[in-house]
C-alpha cells in the first residue's frame, strides 16, 4: 500500500516529526496565500480552501503547543492599512474568528470551551447565534456619547481613520443619548451593503462607463474608504453592532444582555440573533438561518456562535488571532459549471509557474467567473483535468473560483491529457521541480531557471516590491509597473526613485504621457518621493527573498535593528562555524532553508548590485519595536501538579498571552515551574536546578500585577 502524504494525515494521527514538517509546510503555504491575497490583490485559493489550511494549522498547534512557530500564521491577522487615511492603534486589538465547517466542528467547540472552563456535561452553559455578515469590520469609539472615532480593522492592531466617512451612515448615531451610557464605549461591528443598493449602485456606474464591484462586500469596502465622505454617503451602506473594544462599562455581564443594549441605544443589531443552549441548539439556528439566507437581502457567510457568560469569555481568552469563546460556522462553498477553454502558465516572481483555467463566463453566487486556480501539474494530473472539459467551478468570497471537478460524462472524445510545459513561456528557459534535499520528494511546483534573465520574473518582483505590504508607492500599481518595464525605464528597484530625474530630460515627459497628466505625474513622483524613508521590516520584505515573508522579515527586522547589521549578519553566516551563523538559526522561527536562501541572495553579485543602486536612493529606517515587554514575557513556564483554581489549559493560555512560553518539561533553560497538590517529579527537578518554583495562588498574584 502507498503510504499516505503528511498533508493528508489527519491532525489526530500525525506523530511529532510529521507534525513539525506539517507546521512547517503550513507557515510557508499560508504566508504566501497572504501575499498574494493581500499584497497582490491576486488570491488562487478560495475561502473554504484556505481556511482549511488554516484551521489545520490551528488543529496541529493545539495538539503540540511546543511546535507553534515564530511564524506561524496563528500569529497573524488580515492586512497592514496603507493609502490616505490616517492610521488609528487599536486599544483593544481587533482580531479574527476561527472557522468551523461541520456539524462535528460545532460540537467539538463546545467540548473545547466545557473542557477549558472545567464544566461538565450537564452544567449549564449558554451561546449565542447570529449570522456573520460579509462587510468589513469597523470600530467606532464614543466618548460621553459623542461619536468620536472610526476605525477599519487594519491588520488588527492598527487601522484606518475612516471617522468622516462612517459619520455619514444613517445607521451610526452621531450622539448616544440616556444615563447609562458609560463614559467611553468603542463598539464594534460590520458595515455592508443591501443587495438592493448594490444593485442600484452598479447600473449607476456602468451607466456611466465606470466600472462595476463584483460583489457587495467590495462595494461597501470602496465605498467607504474614499476620499471624500459624500461619495461615501451617496452609498447608503449599513451597519450591524455585533461586539464592543474599548469601554469603562459593560452595561450586562452577557453577550446577550450587551447586544440588547446596543438595541436600546439606537444601534442596529441583527434580528437573527438567539440564545442556545448546546451545540445542537446552534446547529438548529444554523439550519434557520441558512434558510432565511437568500432572503434576508444582504451577503452572510456563516453563523457565528459565541459564549454568553462574559466572564467565561474573559477566562477563555484567545488562542493568539481568535478567541477561544466564539467559532464562525461557514456555509459551503457555491458552485456552478462551466467549460475549460484554455490553461493558461503564469510566471511568478519566484519562477513559480502557475497554471491558471480560462473558462467560458459563467455566474457562480452573484459573480461572473472566466479565471479558476488549477494549484499545480500534480493537481491538473491528479483531476485530470483537460481542454475541452466541463468543469465544476466554486468560489466562496472575493478569492479567485477553483475547479474542484470535472464532469466526465461530457468529454470530448478526441480529448487529450494536458502536457504542463517543461520551458519558462516567459524566456524559453528550462523549468524544472526541484528535488527536497530530505524527502528527496519533487516539489509541487516547477520553476522557471532563468532567474534575472526571465522578464516575468523580473516584472513579478517589482510589482512585489511595490505591493501594499511592501513599499506601497501610491500610483504606481502592478499595472503601471508592467508598463515601465516595457519601456525600459523600470528595470530594478532603485529606477523607480530615479525616474523623475530621467523624466526632466525626457523626450515625453509621463505628464505628456496617454492616460497621463501634469497632476497624476506629479502625484506619482511625490508619492515616490513619500517612500525614500522606509522602515526596515518592510524593506527586507519587499526585497522579495525566497521564504522571506512578512513576518519573517519582521522576526529580521526585530533581530538586527538595522539594514547594514542584518546584511553583515548574513554576509559573515555564510561560515557555518560562525557565531553570526548560531545566532541568526538560534532565531525561533528561522530555518536552514531560510538562512539558505538569504545567503543565496547576498551572494548573487546581481542583486548585490540591484541593492545598492536602491540604497544610493532610499533611507531604511532602524526598527522600533511596539510591543510591550512583561516581566514574564520571553519566559519558560512549566506548569505541575493540579491546579485547583483553573484548568491547566487555562493556566497556559494565561502564560502565554503575556509573552511567556509553556513546555512540558523542566530543564535549566525553565524559569519558573507552577506546582500544585501532588507534584512529584518536575519539581524535585525543579528544585535540583534551583529554579523558581511558584504556588498556584502566587502565580495568580504575578499574572494580576502584569494584566
Ligand atoms: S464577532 C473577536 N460577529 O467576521 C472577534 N464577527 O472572521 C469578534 N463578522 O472580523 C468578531 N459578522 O468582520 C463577529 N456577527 C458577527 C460577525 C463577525 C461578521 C466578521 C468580522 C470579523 C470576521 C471574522
Amino acid at each position: 500500500m502507498a503510504r499516505a502524504k503528511t498533508q493528508d494525515i489527519k491532525v489526530s494521527e500525525l506523530v511529532r516529526a510529521q507534525a513539525k514538517s506539517e507546521l512547517k509546510r503550513l507557515a510557508a503555504e499560508i504566508a504566501a496565500h497572504d501575499a498574494l491575497y493581500y499584497g497582490e490583490d491576486a488570491p488562487v485559493l478560495s475561502d473554504a480552501e484556505y481556511d482549511r489550511l488554516r484551521l489545520r494549522n490551528e488543529e496541529i498547534e493545539s495538539r503540540f503547543p511546543d511546535l507553534i512557530r515564530g511564524d506561524s500564521p496563528s500569529k497573524r491577522v488580515g492586512l497592514r492599512p496603507s493609502g490616505p487615511f490616517g492610521k488609528i492603534t487599536h486599544k483593544v486589538p481587533m482580531l479574527s474568528l476561527g472557522n468551523g465547517f461541520d456539524d462535528a466542528d460545532i460540537r467539538d467547540f463546545e467540548d473545547r470551551v466545557r473542557k477549558f472552563l472545567g464544566l461538565k456535561k450537564n452544567s449549564p452553559l449558554e451561546f449565542t447565534s447570529e449570522p456573520k455578515i460579509d462587510g468589513l469590520s469597523i470600530a467606532i469609539t464614543y466618548e460621553n456619547g459623542e461619536m468620536v472615532r472610526a476605525a477599519t480593522r487594519g491588520d488588527g492592531m492598527i487601522g484606518e481613520n475612516v471617522t468622516a466617512n462612517v459619520a455619514t451612515l444613517g445607521d451610526v448615531p452621531k450622539r448616544v443619548e440616556g444615563e447609562g451610557f458609560p463614559e467611553i464605549f468603542e463598539i464594534r461591528g460590520e458595515i455592508y451593503m443591501a443587495h438592493a443598493d448594490f444593485q442600484e449602485l452598479n447600473s449607476q456606474l456602468e451607466a456611466s462607463g465606470n466600472k462595476v464591484f463584483a460583489n457587495p462586500r467590495n462595494a461597501a469596502a470602496g465605498s467607504l474608504r474614499q476620499k471624500n465622505p459624500e461619495i461615501t454617503a451617496s452609498r447608503r451602506l449599513k451597519f450591524f453592532a455585533y461586539s464592543w473594544g474599548e469601554v469603562t462599562r459593560l452595561p450586562s455581564n452577557t453577550q446577550m444582555g450587551v447586544i440588547e443594549a446596543f438595541a436600546e441605544w439606537g444601534f442596529p443589531v441583527n434580528p437573527h440573533t438567539h440564545l442556545n443552549n448546546n451545540a445542537e441548539e446552534l446547529l438548529v439556528s444554523y439550519r434557520e438561518i441558512e434558510e432565511r439566507r437568500s432572503s434576508l437581502g444582504y451577503d452572510i457567510d456563516g453563523v457565528v456562535y459565541k459564549v454568553n457568560r462574559l466572564d467565561y469569555q474573559e477566562r477563555l481568552g484567545f488562542v493568539s488571532r481568535s478567541p477561544r469563546w466564539a467559532i464562525a460556522h461557514k456555509f459551503p462553498a457555491e458552485k456552478a459549471i462551466s467549460v475549460l477553454t484554455d490553461i493558461e502558465i503564469q510566471v511568478g516572481r519566484t519562477g513559480a509557474l502557475t497554471p491558471v483555467a480560462k473558462l467560458e463566463p459563467v455566474t457562480v453566487g452573484g459573480v461572473v467567473v472566466q479565471n479558476a486556480t488549477l494549484h499545480n501539474e500534480d493537481e491538473i494530473a491528479r483531476k485530470d483535468v483537460r481542454i475541452g472539459d466541463s468543469v465544476v467551478v466554486q468560489r466562496a468570497g472575493d478569492v479567485i473560483p477553483q475547479i474542484v471537478e470535472v464532469l466526465l460524462e461530457n468529454r470530448r472524445k478526441n480529448s487529450k491529457p494536458f502536457v504542463f510545459p517543461t520551458i519558462c513561456p516567459a524566456c524559453g528557459s528550462h523549468a524544472s521541480r526541484e528535488i527536497h534535499p530530505s524527502t528527496g520528494k519533487a516539489d509541487a511546483v516547477r520553476r522557471c531557471s532563468g532567474g534575472l534573465i526571465c522578464p516575468a520574473q523580473a516584472v513579478e518582483r517589482l510589482k512585489h516590491f511595490v505591493s501594499r505590504n511592501a513599499f506601497d508607492i501610491d500610483g504606481l500599481g502592478a499595472k503601471q509597473i508592467a508598463t515601465f518595464f516595457e519601456a525600459g525605464e523600470i528595470l530594478k528597484p532603485g529606477d523607480i526613485f530615479t525616474l523623475e530625474r530621467g523624466d526632466r530630460d525626457s523626450a515625453s515627459p509621463l505628464s505628456t504621457r496617454e492616460g497621463w497628466g501634469e497632476t497624476s505625474a506629479r502625484n506619482l513622483f511625490g508619492a515616490i518621493q513619500a517612500r525614500r524613508r522606509i522602515e526596515l521590516d518592510r524593506f527586507i520584505y519587499a526585497l522579495g527573498i525566497r521564504h522571506i515573508g512578512e513576518t519573517n522579515a519582521r522576526l529580521l527586522a526585530k533581530t538586527y535593528g538595522s539594514f547594514g547589521a542584518f546584511q553583515d549578519a548574513v554576509l559573515t553566516a555564510r561560515d557555518t562555524e560562525s557565531d553570526a551563523y548560531e545566532e541568526i538559526m538560534n532565531i525561533d522561527g528561522v530555518g536552514e532553508v531560510m538562512v539558505g536562501a538569504l545567503i543565496d541572495f547576498f551572494d548573487e553579485p546581481h542583486n548585490r548590485e540591484a541593492l545598492d543602486s536602491l540604497l544610493a536612493e532610499v533611507e531604511v529606517l532602524d526598527f522600533k519595536s511596539n510591543e510591550q515587554e512583561t516581566e514574564i514575557s520571553g519566559k519558560t513556564i512549566v506548569f505541575t501538579g493540579t491546579l485547583e483554581m483553573m484548568t491547566r489549559s487555562e493556566a497556559k493560555a494565561q502564560a502565554e498571552r503575556f509573552g511567556a512560553k509553556v513546555s512540558g518539561s523542566v530543564s535549566k533553560k525553565t524559569d519558573y515551574v507552577v506546582a500544585g497538590p501532588g507534584a512529584g517529579s518536575k519539581l524535585k527537578k525543579a528544585e535540583s536546578l534551583g529554579v523558581a518554583v511558584l504556588s498556584e495562588a502566587e502565580w495568580i498574584a504575578l499574572v494580576d500585577k502584569i494584566g
